[in-house]
């Protein structure tokens, strides 16, 4: 169907693809793998005519084509989920999904067939989101399925997934992955990008790898083992588990007693011991980003209070909390947590200006030296400091999030899917780094939808269902599946789960 033959792409300074050839058959899902930078994303851009290729052809059913825009690829029947959502926040779900084809009557926009269409696409999908809905109120997860349902819509002959389940829980995968199944069934090929390679198995029939912008090997998945992927990916990994001797202190860090939030959290309370990792599992929409909203002061609370080493911490506001010692590494990087033209050295530093300032000067030098030693702690794969963050590749700006927070000098940090979009080695990187905060005393809350990954990091976990701790919940006494059973219990198995 799609077939590629020695891409190169070139940017300043980074060779994103070397001499890349391959070839995605018609009915088949096939997972493209590789690392933070590989450069999975520039080839999708490639072939969806978002950037061209310094190099190199590109073949669509035997004929070679040439994407000048993505409008062409679309036309040529290319529909792409990227990586980053590219939706309009202030349109409606069914404006996003129709965006430039709304259906007309006459000069004037037919609102309800525009709605009518877009409600039957998503029954046919299983999403149980409002289309009339403004996409800005709509959590991360929900808009990475209104933009799935929205490549959906053209009937592609390709469609390329861009790590679509990387905001997506248990349920919303499942789910994803019928619908995906369903799509290859009836001839559309399918580019799967993931970092969850026990996914594989369930949606891709292949799987191709890149490595540093070479292909490295293309095997089918039945047959071949989890280790030859990770050794194929990144040479070999050391995969570490929670050391042994790393227990919570006696003393309690951070309290929390009956938070409440209209809408979406009710008499919230538990305990943070020193050097304690305190899970939070739950379904989409179960209140947990909420949650660390409220208790950062993100988003105002209308009952309850947060004590750090005793002492209430300060007025609900982002500044107070900050200086009680709080940090939130925030789910959604690109809106929330960087500013993408800024360089990784002032992004880096921007939480912790205090520290980089001299008498009200930021200077250049200062601000490097903190940068330097982060993206060395991260591994973070740049060029140099200067570099703009939205330069780098996904997981490598989720990187910069966490090392920005980590200048702050934190006492309690705040994780909301810290490992969204990181590979398995920067995983273990971020996880070694919560221990080594763990071992100072620091205290951790690790929201996160991954629960094997609750499981491999937390000394605790609690359960939250509909906006309230419904249980709690040690690794040890626990199976992912049970884990799975718990957070679930009544929520339907929608795509939108219980929102
Ligand atoms: N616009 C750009 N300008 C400069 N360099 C870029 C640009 N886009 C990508 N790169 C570089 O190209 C390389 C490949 O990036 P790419 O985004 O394709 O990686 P990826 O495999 O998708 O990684 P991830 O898993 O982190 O999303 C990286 O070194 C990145 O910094
Ligand atoms: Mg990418």
């Amino acid at each position: 169907m799609l077939e590629v033959r020695n891409i190169r792409k070139e940017f300043p300074g980074t060779v994103a693809l070397d001499d890349v050839s391959m070839a995605f058959e018609a009915g088949k899902v096939c997972a493209l793998l590789g690392k933070n930078g590989a450069g999975k994303s520039t080839l999708v851009k490639i072939l969806s005519g978002a950037q061209r290729a310094t190099s190199g052809t590109l073949l669509l059913e035997g004929r070679e084509a040439a994407f000048h825009s993505t409008r062409d690829a679309f036309r040529a029947g290319i529909a792409t989920v990227y990586q980053e959502l590219s939706l309009v926040p202030g349109l409606s779900v069914a404006e996003n999904v129709l965006l430039g084809r709304m259906p007309r009557k006459g000069w004037l926009i037919d609102w309800k067939a525009a709605r009518e269409r877009v409600g039957k696409l998503f029954g046919e999908m299983g999403i149980g989101i409002d289309p009339a809905v403004r996409v800005g109120d709509l959590g991360v997860a929900q808009q990475q399925v209104v933009e799935i349902a929205k490549a959906m819509s053209f009937q592609p002959r390709v469609l390329m997934l861009d790590e679509p389940t990387s905001a997506l829980a248990g349920a919303e995968t499942e789910m994803l992955f019928r619908v995906v199944r369903r799509l290859a069934a009836t001839g559309v090929a399918v580019i799967y990008i993931t970092h969850r390679l026990q996914e594989l198995s369930r949606v891709a029939d292949t799987v191709t790898v890149l490595r540093d912008g070479k292909c490295v090997g293309s095997l089918p998945v039945v047959g071949t083992s989890a280790e030859a992927i990770v050794n194929l990916i990144f040479g070999s990994v050391v995969q570490r588990s929670r050391p042994a001797g790393l227990e919570p202190g006696g003393e309690t860090l951070m309290e929390v007693r009956g938070l409440c939030s209209r809408g979406g959290y009710r008499k919230v309370s538990f305990e943070l011991k020193e050097g304690e990792v305190l899970g939070i599992a739950g379904m989409l929409g179960s209140g947990r980003t909420e949650l660390l909203r409220g208790i950062f002061g993100a988003d105002p609370v209308d009952a309850g209070t947060v004590t750090i080493g005793g002492r209430a911490a300060g007025r609900g506001t982002v500044r107070a909390r900050k200086r009680a010692g709080l940090a939130l590494i925030p789910e959604n990087r690109k809106e929330q947590a960087l500013v993408l033209p800024l360089s990784i050295r002032q992004n880096g530093c921007l939480a912790s200006l205090g520290k980089v300032g001299a008498l009200g000067m930021i200077t250049v030098a200062r601000e490097g030296a903190v940068a330097k030693h982060f993206v060395q702690r991260l591994e973070i794969k740049a060029g140099d400091v200067g570099a703009a963050v939205g330069s780098l590749s996904g997981g490598n700006q989720q990187k910069v999030v966490v090392g920005k927070w980590l200048n702050t000098e934190p006492r309690v940090m705040l994780f909301d899917e810290p490992t969204r979009g990181i590979d398995l080695q920067a995983k273990q990187h971020i996880f070694r780094i919560i221990w080594e905060l763990s071992r100072e005393g620091i205290g951790s809350v690790f929201v996160s939808s991954e629960l094997e990954e609750l499981l491999e990091v937390c000394h605790r976990i609690l359960i939250m269902r509909g906006g309230e701790i419904v249980g709690e919940v040690r690794p040890e006494d626990v199976t992912v599946e049970q884990l799975a059973v718990r957070c679930m219990a009544a929520e339907n198995g929608t795509m939108a789960g219980a929102a």
